[in-house]
């Protein structure tokens, strides 16, 4: 389970951002909503460890990752999380396959094989060898998802999933981090500032940002 408290972050002295307290359950999903600004995507950042917030604790079970050094942190993320990036960071001369390759590390047959597998999984079976250029945008993020979920995280994050997209695939590009998550037995925690996106979970957290100092006040919608 993942357990946050007394989340806050500041960038420089003219933002602070402050978080409600929350909890993702194993196998859980979580939707955080609030306005552009609002501090959605680091969040993620944190959660990820990418980044420590300036005060505050995150567990991951017994884990403390607010407590561990940047390279603990780098093991803990490359074990643990998956990430969906919102402008998904495609290598761009290589093939979807490569792509998802790429994020396992070795291009061992095994690892080829669960690239494969979860490129499948996505509805990318066929489309293996295209290259992001070659790809539309929904199918792009299914590249970006597969990756994501290749080494079997415990939990997925996936950041504005529906920014680039229209209504219909809007709806298509939550409802495959879902299914995706709940099939590998992940937790899913997506991040938007979409209205469509909100009652696709049922779960919400919300962050709101409040005036020019873009503190963020929330509240659990549970
Ligand atoms: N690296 C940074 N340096 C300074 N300020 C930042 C940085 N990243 C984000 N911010 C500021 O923090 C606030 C929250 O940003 P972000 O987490 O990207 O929000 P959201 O994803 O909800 O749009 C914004 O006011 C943004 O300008
Ligand atoms: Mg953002």
């Amino acid at each position: 389970m993942l357990q946050t408290q007394g989340i806050q972050h500041r960038y420089g002295s003219e933002v602070t951002l402050e978080y409600p307290d929350f909890t993702l359950e194993a196998g859980g999903q979580l939707v955080v909503t609030g306005p552009s600004g609002s501090g959605k995507t680091t969040l993620l950042h944190f959660v990820a460890g990418l980044l420590r917030p300036s005060a505050g604790t995150i567990k991951l079970d017994s884990l403390e990752i607010t407590a561990l050094g940047e390279s603990q942190r780098d093991s803990y993320r490359s074990k643990n999380i998956g990430y969906v990036f919102q402008d998904f960071h495609l290598m761009e001369g290589y093939s979807a396959l490569e792509n998802v390759l790429l994020g396992l590390g070795l291009a061992s047959r095994q690892n080829k094989m669960r690239a494969l597998e979860v490129l499948s999984l996505v509805g990318l079976g066929k489309r293996t060898g295209h290259t992001p250029r070659q790809l539309s945008t929904g199918e792009r993020q299914r590249v970006a998802l597969a990756r994501a979920v290749a080494h079997r995280p415990k939990i997925l994050l996936a950041d504005e999933p529906t920014a680039h997209l229209d209504r219909r695939r809007a709806t298509e590009a939550l409802e495959l981090p879902k299914t995706t998550a709940s099939s590998i037995g992940a937790s899913l925690m997506v991040v938007t500032h979409d209205e469509r996106v909100m009652d696709v979970f049922a779960r919400r957290l919300e962050v709101g940002s409040s005036g020019l100092e873009a503190l963020a006040r929330a509240e659990v919608l549970a």
